[in-house]
């Protein structure tokens, strides 16, 4: 790192110049042409008209050989964040996919699960499942993991050793669930659940933390969840479930909590709902739930491809969206079947088209499903002081996206405006397009090499 006269810290300046676009709370979808935009250490140092390019590297002892000059068919975007998605389930992704949602879990999903047990095994599907996740541009990710400590401590490691920035949380669950998967007693699933939030924040990583992980009411009595809900608080950890998936769960979540008013206020009232919590789905939600999930700062991860494909239902979220709720996309594999949060966006806006259709009310656009893929998941992770977009002071988690890139999946035409060549990508790009993903600074996939 060298120090400059005026005292600024150059440190290891990279400044990108061509075309951005990312969100903003006034602009769903910014696309700024020629620009500059310089990382130090990780953050964004500036954003500027690259006009002003030759006074900057005067300004601030920039060297030409630290300027990468993006090419006209390449742009930065922000990083995607995925805010729900269960690591040990990548084995299934794009299969048995044909049962609702409580018999897919019973048949499918558990017994793949408890497959975490075994260490080894673990730790093959969680690299080739991180490095997947990495390489469809997710910069920021929120994991599920299975029920069993060790396997979850060894997802964390994989992840902070590929440098992506995540939540990981150990799956608790002891009722409702098979035999060879469960945990015997709260205190074993709160015990296990500690020791891993201690794991984490002993690996003393900026981009890695633990997150508390109710499975899901049907699998956790009242009083694991309120004593998840105490240790989340005691840890200031973020907290993530599921909530109004499918009819079915809703209605069994009535049976087993006879007491409480509705689903939400199975989280409420055991100190669940926090401004650091994310909760999956809430395709459900009625107009009471809605005001609970507002009251608490509780943000949704909005799963399209998983509500489809397990039929579990069509989600509202121009509505969630207007009652003021904080809405991300989640992929939900294996859920959903696809890794990419592109995907997720796509399915978004087709799912809102479909309901907009029907009931002649407006639907949510390519431009805002984008932002729900960025900034909107960065607030519903507690994380938009940070990331989401390009914002000055802000962490550089980005992508660099090639709409010709080699094996391009769309095809690029001389009269393509600047917009379109992105909305391109938006609808029909994969990860083919994205030749490098940053997370903080570090470059952490590199199709260029
Ligand atoms: N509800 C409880 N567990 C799960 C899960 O693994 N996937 C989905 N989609 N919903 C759930
Ligand atoms: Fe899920």
């Amino acid at each position: 790192m060298d120090r400059i006269g005026n005292g600024l810290v150059v440190g290891d300046m990279k400044v990108f110049t061509g075309t951005l676009v990312h969100s903003t709370e006034e602009q769903p979808m910014a696309i700024l042409e020629n620009m500059a935009i310089g990382v130090c250490n990780g953050k964004i140092e500036f954003v500027a008209s690259a006009t002003d390019l030759e006074a900057l590297k005067c300004e601030r002892g920039i060297s030409d050989d630290s300027i990468i000059a993006l090419t006209s068919s390449q742009f930065l975007m922000p990083g995607l964040v995925d805010a729900h998605l269960h690591a040990p389930q990548f084995p299934n992704n794009g299969i048995h996919l044909d049962l609702p949602l409580l018999e897919w879990l019973q048949n499918f999903t558990f017994p793949t699960e408890a497959k975490f047990a075994d260490v080894k095994f673990a730790r093959a599907v969680y690299a080739k499942a991180v490095d997947r996740v990495l390489r469809c541009g997710t910069t920021t990710a929120s994991y599920f993991a299975s029920m069993h400590l060790e396997a979850t401590k060894i997802l964390s490691d994989i992840i902070l050793e590929r440098g992506q920035r995540a939540l990981v949380g150990k799956v608790n669950m002891m009722v409702n669930c098979p035999d060879y998967y469960r945990e015997l007693s709260v205190e074993d699933s709160l015990k296990k659940t500690e020791e891993f939030i201690l794991y984490v924040r002993s690996l003393k990583s900026p981009l890695v933390q633990p997150i508390v992980t109710p499975r899901f009411a049907p699998t956790c009595p009242r009083d694991q969840l309120e004593r998840l809900g105490q240790l989340a608080a005691k840890h200031q950890c973020h907290i993530q479930s599921h909530l109004c998936e499918s009819r079915a769960e809703k209605a069994w979540v009535k049976d087993l909590f006879p007491g409480t008013k509705n689903y939400a206020e199975v989280y409420d009232s055991t100190g669940l709902l926090t401004e650091k919590t994310v909760m999956a789905h809430c395709v459900y939600l009625d107009d009471d739930e809605v005001a609970l999930v507002r009251r608490g700062g509780t943000g949704v991860a909005h799963c399209p491809n998983s509500n489809l494909s397990l039929r579990s239902g069509i989600c509202n979220v121009k509505r969630l969206l207007k009652e003021g709720l904080k809405v991300g996309l989640g992929t939900d594999c294996s859920g959903g079947f696809s890794a990419s949060i592109l995907d997720s966006l796509r399915q978004a806006v087709l799912v809102s088209k479909a309901l907009s259709s029907m009931s002649d009310s407006t639907h949510l656009t390519l431009e805002e499903s984008f932002r729900l893929a960025t900034l909107g998941g960065a607030k519903v992770l507690h994380m938009s002081d940070r990331i989401g977009n390009f914002e000055p002071g802000k962490e550089f988690d980005a992508l660099l996206v090639d709409v010709e890139a080699k094996g391009t999946p769309l095809d690029i035409f001389p009269e393509d405006t600047t917009e379109e060549k992105i909305q391109k990508f938006l609808y029909n790009g994969d990860d083919r397009n994205i030749l490098q993903v940053f997370v903080a600074g570090r470059k952490v996939v590199d199709q260029m090499m």
